[in-house]
C-alpha cells in the first residue's frame, strides 16, 4: 500500500490535469451511495462528527477503483490549537479489493474542490471573465486563483477575508507567485467590481447580496454544507441560474435552503447539475447579462477521480 502524504498528493495532482479528469469522471459517471453523518458525544465539548464518503467505479470503467474518504471533525480541537478537521482517503483496486494507497485525505478534499469550481466555471462564466474575487483565503480559497486561471484569463484578484491577515497573506502569496493579486477592502465594491465571485468561508450570514452582483458574473458558492451556513443571500439565487455539483446541495445546503424556506425558490428550479454540463460539453449560460451561480457542497465522485489520478501518476513517476 502507498502512503501518500500532502506535498506528494499536491505534485501528483496538478489542477489544469485534474479538471480534464474531473470533466471525463462526470461524464462517465460511478457509484456514490449516500455520504454518512455519524454524530460521536464528547465529555465537555461540542460532539465530534465521522463522515464517510464512499464511491467505486466498479461496472462503469476498466480499469475500476473502490474508494472511501474518511473524515473526523472535531470542533473541540480549536480549544486545543489543532486543526478540527482531518481526513483520508483510502483506494481500493475494484477487481479485487486489495487495498492500493492512503492519500492525505485535506490534499485530495481541496484540489478537487477548487478543480470542480473551475470546471463548472468553463461552462457557466463568460469566456471574457477576468476580474476574479475571493471570498474566504483559507485552504480552499488559497487554491481558487490557480484554478480558475486554468480555465479563464484571470489577470485581477481580489482576495477578501472575515480575518484581513489570512486576506494579506494570501496576496503576498499570490503576488510572489507573480499574479496581480490585492486585499479587498470592502467586499460590495469587490463584488460589484467581480467578473467571477468565489466563496469558501464558514459564514452562517449572506456575504454576496443578489443586489451587488452585476448582469453577467459568475458566482461559485463552496462554503455552506448544512441548513444553516450560507454565504449568499436570498436575492441571489432568486436573481440568478442556479446550478448544483449534486442532487445533496439542495438538500443541505443553507444558501439553497433559506429562500425554500419562504417559498421564493424550489428544487425544481436549479438549471442544472455538473454532471449534465459535463456531458453537453458546452457553453451553458443564455447571454453576457445572465447571472449564474454554481453551489457545491462536494462529490465522492470527484475524491474518487482525484485519489485515481495521484495514485496513477506516482506509480509513474
Ligand atoms: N463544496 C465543497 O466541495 C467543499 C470542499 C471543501 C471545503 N468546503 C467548505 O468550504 C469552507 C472553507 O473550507 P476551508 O478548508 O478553506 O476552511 P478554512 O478554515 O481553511 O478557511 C475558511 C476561511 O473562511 C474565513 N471565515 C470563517 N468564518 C467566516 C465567516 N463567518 N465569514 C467570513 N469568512 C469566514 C476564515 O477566516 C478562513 O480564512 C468550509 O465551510 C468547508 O466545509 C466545501
Amino acid at each position: 500500500m502507498k502512503i501518500v502524504n500532502a506535498t506528494d498528493a499536491a505534485e501528483a495532482l496538478p489542477l489544469p490535469q485534474l479538471i480534464d479528469a474531473l470533466q471525463a469522471g462526470f461524464v462517465a459517471g460511478c457509484h456514490v451511495p449516500e455520504r454518512q453523518h455519524h454524530s460521536i458525544s464528547m465529555t465537555g465539548e461540542p460532539n465530534a462528527t465521522l463522515l464517510t464518503m464512499p464511491a467505486w467505479s466498479i461496472g462503469t470503467k476498466e480499469p475500476s477503483f473502490l474508494g472511501v474518504k474518511l473524515v473526523t471533525v472535531f470542533p473541540g480541537n480549536t480549544a486545543r490549537d489543532l486543526p478540527g478537521l482531518e481526513s483520508v482517503y483510502v483506494l481500493f483496486d475494484g477487481a479485487t479489493g486489495a487495498v492500493l494507497a492512503m492519500i492525505d485525505g485535506n490534499t485530495i478534499t481541496a484540489r478537487r474542490t477548487v478543480s470542480t469550481a473551475a470546471l463548472a466555471a468553463s461552462f457557466l462564466s463568460r469566456e471574457d471573465a477576468h476580474r476574479l474575487l475571493v471570498v474566504g483565503a483559507g485552504h480552499v480559497g488559497s487554491l481558487l486563483p490557480e484554478a480558475y486561471c486554468a480555465v479563464r484569463p484571470i489577470d485581477e484578484i481580489l482576495v477578501w477575508d472575515i480575518r484581513h491577515a489570512a486576506a494579506e497573506a494570501l496576496v503576498d502569496r499570490l503576488t510572489g507567485a507573480g499574479m496581480n493579486a490585492r486585499v479587498a477592502e470592502d467586499l460590495e465594491q469587490a463584488v460589484r467590481h467581480a467578473d467571477i465571485i468565489s466563496t469558501a468561508t464558514l459564514s452562517t450570514e449572506p456575504l454576496v447580496r443578489g443586489d451587488w452582483v452585476r448582469p453577467g458574473t459568475h458566482v461559485d458558492l463552496i462554503g455552506s454544507f448544512t441548513p444553516l451556513m450560507r454565504e449568499s443571500d436570498d436575492a441571489l439565487i432568486v436573481r440568478a441560474s442556479v446550478y448544483v455539483d449534486i442532487p445533496t446541495a439542495i438538500r443541505s445546503a443553507g444558501d439553497l435552503l433559506f429562500p425554500v424556506k419562504l417559498g421564493l425558490f424550489t428544487a425544481q428550479n436549479v438549471r442544472g447539475m455538473l454532471a449534465g454540463l459535463c456531458r453537453a460539453g458546452a457553453r451553458a449560460r443564455d447571454s453576457d447579462q445572465e447571472i449564474t451561480v454554481f453551489k457545491t457542497v462536494g462529490s465522492a465522485l470527484a475524491d474518487l477521480v482525484a485519489a485515481e489520478m495521484a495514485y496513477k501518476r506516482l506509480l509513474e513517476a
